[in-house]
């Protein structure tokens, strides 16, 4: 998250080749080993003493086709949204909400990254990966990564046991357009666009995250940084029975989900700004550093929010960025 950070050696991985991996492996055991995406999603606390490897592997490959639908490999160290915007470019659907998304396609499934209304879950097939415990190259099944919301294995038990090589996702040659999310009808017909295309839906999320979102490049920034929080029906009810127009989504019969900026938002810290630690002021579920803040005060602005939550709410946030 746009911070200074050092390690004791940085490693480009270039290639699948196994001896290379195997030394990996041992790099792992004997001082520690972070293989690194994009890094849009981690927060480093202090330095990292260990080896930081970085997914450097290539190329999007055709595996195979039917009528309507094509089946792509593509190198975890390949750029997600250029990943995107080559998907729109080849008539590959399903995708386009998932635009200008930061980070690389090896990191995608770790939190299953989603945004308006469409997750990679919905068109992942399968990823390889070096299993650094049975040193062999593995297939994960989409059963097998136990996706769910922000959620994998990769988060979990599997927590550092594989190097994530190339991910299969299963997209459409036809567009099936998903604009449930009101905001992007909003903007197609402010874009004064009448019959969507795929293409249009991609312009419409880019304008919207701009619009919303900072730029990690400009101002640093891990996106969302708490999960949107799943609570019993009856928190949601007592929150509606004080703030009418909260916006609270169904889940199931028991539990409802509740918009974490929103929640922020209600406890006044949007804008929030203490030396170079800061709640954007577009969006209260982002945490910016706006130059020389350190891991550690990003990360004691947030606990202070969960605290602030708590005495609120009476709910608890749950972190959504890998903190280290
Ligand atoms: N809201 C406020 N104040 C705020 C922020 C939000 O009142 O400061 C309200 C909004 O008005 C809206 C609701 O909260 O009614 C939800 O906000 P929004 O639609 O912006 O989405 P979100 O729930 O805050 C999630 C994802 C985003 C994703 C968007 C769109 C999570 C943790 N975040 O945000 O993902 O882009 O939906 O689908 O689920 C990310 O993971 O890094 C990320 C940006």
């Amino acid at each position: 998250m746009g911070l200074p950070i050092s390690c004791s050696r940085l490693y480009s991985l270039n290639s699948e080749n196994t001896d290379e991996l195997k030394n990996l492996g041992g790099i792992k055991n004997e001082q520690g080993l972070l293989i690194l995406g994009g890094g849009s999603n981690i927060l480093f606390t202090g330095d990292y003493k260990g080896t930081v490897c970085l997914n450097e592997l290539r190329g999007v490959n055709l595996l195979s086709e039917s009528n309507s639908t094509v089946t792509v490999r593509v190198a975890g160290g390949e750029n997600w949204h250029s990943f995107v915007l080559s998907c729109l470019d080849n008539g590959w659907y399903g995708l386009e909400n998932l635009s200008l998304i930061p980070g690389k396609v090896g990191a995608c499934p770790i939190q299953n990254i989603g945004a308006y209304g469409v997750e990679i879950k919905d068109f992942f097939v399968s990823l390889r990966a070096w299993d650094f415990e049975k040193e062999e190259i593995v297939s994960i099944s989409k059963e097998q990564c136990q996706f769910a919301y922000r959620d994998s294995i990769f988060k979990n038990h599997a927590k550092g046991r594989y190097l994530i090589l190339s991910v299969d996702f299963k997209l459409k040659k036809s567009p099936e357009l998903n604009t449930s999310y009101g905001i992007i009808e909003d903007k197609l017909s402010e874009m004064g666009v009448k019959q969507a295309t795929p293409k249009d839906v991609s312009n419409a999320v880019i304008s919207i995250r701009q619009s919303k979102l900072p730029d990690p490049d400009k101002l640093g920034n891990c996106g969302s940084f708490f999960k949107n929080p799943i609570v019993p029906k009856e928190v949601a009810e007592k929150v509606l029975s004080i703030h009418a127009n909260a916006p609270v989504y169904p889940v199931d019969e028991f539990s409802s989900k509740l918009a974490a900026g929103w929640l922020i938002d209600q406890a006044g810290w949007k804008g929030f700004r203490e030396g170079d630690a800061g709640v954007h002021k577009n969006q209260a579920l982002v945490l910016v550093n706006y130059g020389n803040a350190t891991g550690k005060q990003i990360y004691d602005l947030s606990s202070r929010i969960i605290q602030s939550i708590i005495e609120k709410f009476g709910i608890t946030l749950e972190r959504e960025v890998n903190i280290l």
